[in-house]
C-alpha cells in the first residue's frame, strides 16, 4: 500500500517538475527570441533604435540668410520624423548635363541652400564633395541629390570643395577644409563627406545624423553591390559635428588614391565610437565611371604608423587657403589650395 501510495506521489513531483523545465525553457526561448530581433532590427535598420530622440532638435535654420529669414518668419511645426513623401527605389539618370539640371531643380537659393517651407527640419546637414576635374558628373549629381534630399525634408546645402593645381588629389584635406568652410554658414548639424560619382539609389536611405557615424555607401554599383570589406568607410559617409570634432577630422597626410577613409574608420574606432549602417538594400549607390586616380602606393604603411597620431594630425593641423567662393545655382563652389605632397609631413 505505502508503495503503491507513493506512486502516485512520485509521478506528481515528476510532472511538476517536468513542467518547470517545460517553463524554464520557455522562459530561455522567449528571451533567445528578444535578442535576435533586436539583433536583427539593429542590422536591418540601425536607425530605427533611436537617433533622432537622442540628438537635441535645434530651433534655427542654417543656410544663406533668405532661407533663414523665410523659415524663421513663420512658426513651423516641425517635419515628422519618417518624411511622407519618399519614393523607395529612384531612377538614376548618369548623363544629365549643369544647365538641364539648373532648369529642372526649383526652389533652391543660389550657393545649394534649401529648407522645406511647410515644416522645420529636424535636421540640418552640409553636403561636403571633395572635387577636381570632374566637371561632366556636377549636373548628374545636382539633378539627382537635390531632389533626394528635399523629399526627406532636410535642411542642407551642397559645397564643392575643389583643389588647385594638379599636385596630387588629397580628399581628406578637401573633406576638413569643406567641414572648417561650412561651418562658418551653419550651423550644420551633420557633414555627408560625398564623393560626386555616387547617387543614391533608394531615397529611404536618410541623410540624418544618428548617434554614431554612419557609412553610407554600403552597395556600390561599382563593387557589385556588396560591401567591399567590413571596415570599409568609402564613397560617403555621414558624421555629426560632435563626432567630427572628437575624431579631430581627416588625417591630412594621404595623398594620391586610397587610405584616408581607412584612416577615419580607425579614428573612430579610437574614440570608442561605432559605425552604422543601413541595410545594403536600401544603403545602394550607383557609382559614375570616370578615369582612375594616381595610387597612394603607400597608404597602408601610413596607416601602420598613424595610430595614436589623431590628436595633432586633423582639423587642428590643417593649412590650407581658400582662393574663391562662388555661389553657383544649385551649389557654393569652394576653390582651396591645400598644400603640396613634397612638403614634410609630421612623423
Ligand atoms: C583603399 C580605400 C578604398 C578601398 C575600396 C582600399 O584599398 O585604401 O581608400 O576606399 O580600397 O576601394
Amino acid at each position: 500500500m505505502p508503495l503503491l501510495e507513493s506512486v502516485p506521489r512520485c509521478a506528481k513531483t515528476h510532472s511538476v517538475r517536468r513542467y518547470l523545465a517545460r517553463m524554464r525553457n520557455f522562459w530561455v526561448a522567449l528571451g533567445l527570441a528578444i535578442i535576435m530581433s533586436y539583433c536583427l532590427v539593429m542590422k536591418v535598420n540601425p536607425s530605427y533604435i533611436s537617433t533622432e530622440k537622442s540628438l537635441p532638435l535645434k530651433n534655427i535654420v542654417a543656410g544663406n540668410r533668405s532661407v533663414v529669414e523665410a523659415q524663421e518668419s513663420i512658426a513651423l511645426v516641425v517635419c515628422p520624423p519618417m518624411p511622407p513623401n519618399l519614393k523607395g527605389r529612384l531612377k538614376i539618370e548618369e548623363n544629365v548635363t549643369l544647365e538641364e539640371a539648373e532648369a529642372r531643380v526649383r526652389g533652391v537659393e543660389r550657393g545649394g541652400f534649401w529648407a522645406p517651407s511647410h515644416c522645420r527640419s529636424r535636421w540640418r546637414v552640409a553636403v561636403i564633395v571633395p572635387y577636381r576635374d570632374r566637371f561632366s558628373q556636377i549636373g548628374s549629381f545636382m539633378n539627382h541629390m537635390h531632389s533626394f534630399l528635399q523629399r526627406q525634408e532636410l535642411n542642407y546645402s551642397i559645397y564643392i570643395i575643389e583643389q588647385e593645381g594638379d599636385d596630387l588629389f588629397n580628399r581628406a584635406r578637401l573633406l576638413n577644409v569643406g567641414f572648417l568652410e561650412a561651418q562658418k554658414e551653419g550651423p550644420w548639424d551633420c557633414f555627408a563627406f560625398h564623393d560626386i560619382d555616387m547617387l543614391p539609389e533608394d531615397d529611404r536611405h536618410l541623410y540624418h545624423c544618428s548617434q554614431q557615424p554612419r557609412h553610407l555607401a554600403v552597395a556600390t554599383s561599382n563593387h557589385h553591390y556588396r560591401l567591399v570589406y567590413y571596415k570599409y568607410f568609402g564613397g560617403a559617409c555621414l558624421m555629426a559635428r560632435e563626432h567630427v570634432e572628437l575624431v579631430n577630422g581627416w588625417s591630412n597626410i594621404y595623398w594620391g588614391w586610397g587610405g584616408e577613409d581607412d584612416d577615419m574608420w580607425r579614428r573612430i574606432d579610437f574614440s570608442d565610437m561605432r559605425i552604422w549602417r543601413y541595410h545594403h538594400t536600401v544603403a545602394r549607390y550607383k557609382t559614375i565611371t570616370h578615369p582612375p586616380q594616381v595610387l597612394n602606393k603607400n597608404r597602408y604603411k601610413i596607416l601602420e604608423r598613424n595610430t595614436g597620431r589623431y590628436t595633432y594630425d586633423g582639423l587642428n593641423s590643417l593649412k590650407y587657403e581658400v582662393r574663391s567662393v562662388k555661389r553657383r545655382p544649385l551649389y557654393t563652389r569652394i576653390l582651396a589650395y591645400v598644400g603640396s605632397s613634397e612638403e614634410k609631413t609630421i612623423s
